[in-house]
């Protein structure tokens, strides 16, 4: 007779969180948000799976970067006409991203930061950078996703 419910039904260890969550970038967070995501308050959804408009190219600063929080999108310019795009979905917990201050993008959760050029963790808790997501330029507008 076994006291201990299978590992599947358990409450998860700290890694399949993270599995989990990096299941819900693509596949929604319906799941993650049951595993305690909600607790931030501002969680994510999806990234985006088809081309979003994202409006103006020229919106975005030259060395610097745009956050396009509706649609979970952070976008950087390096150089003038190269656009990089990730996910404005902190990768500690879930939460969306909130600011873009010139390179810096932060988490209002707990804290974490990341380079807005490189998807880079520049604090923690987070410890993986934000996933790239494509964008591209037409006619002056951007495309993400
Ligand atoms: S969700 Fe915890 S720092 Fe972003």
């Amino acid at each position: 007779m076994s006291a201990e419910p299978p590992a599947e039904t358990a409450a998860p260890p700290p890694l399949g969180r993270r599995t989990v969550l990096r299941g819900a970038a693509g596949a929604g967070a319906a799941g993650a948000a049951g595993l305690g995501l909600a607790a931030c308050g501002k969680t994510s959804s999806d990234l985006p799976t088809k081309p979003v408009d994202l409006g103006a190219s020229s919106d975005v600063p030259v060395g610097g970067a745009k956050l396009y929080r509706d649609d979970k999108v952070v976008v950087a310019q390096p150089q003038q006409g190269t656009f990089k795009a990730f996910s404005a979905v902190c990768t500690h917990q879930g939460c969306v991203v909130d600011s873009v201050d010139g390179t810096t993008i932060s988490c209002p959760c707990h804290g974490s930061q990341f380079n807005a050029l490189t998807g880079a963790v520049l604090q923690g808790p987070a410890t993986r950078a934000l996933p790239a997501v494509t964008v591209k330029e037409t006619g002056g507008r951007l495309t993400a996703g």
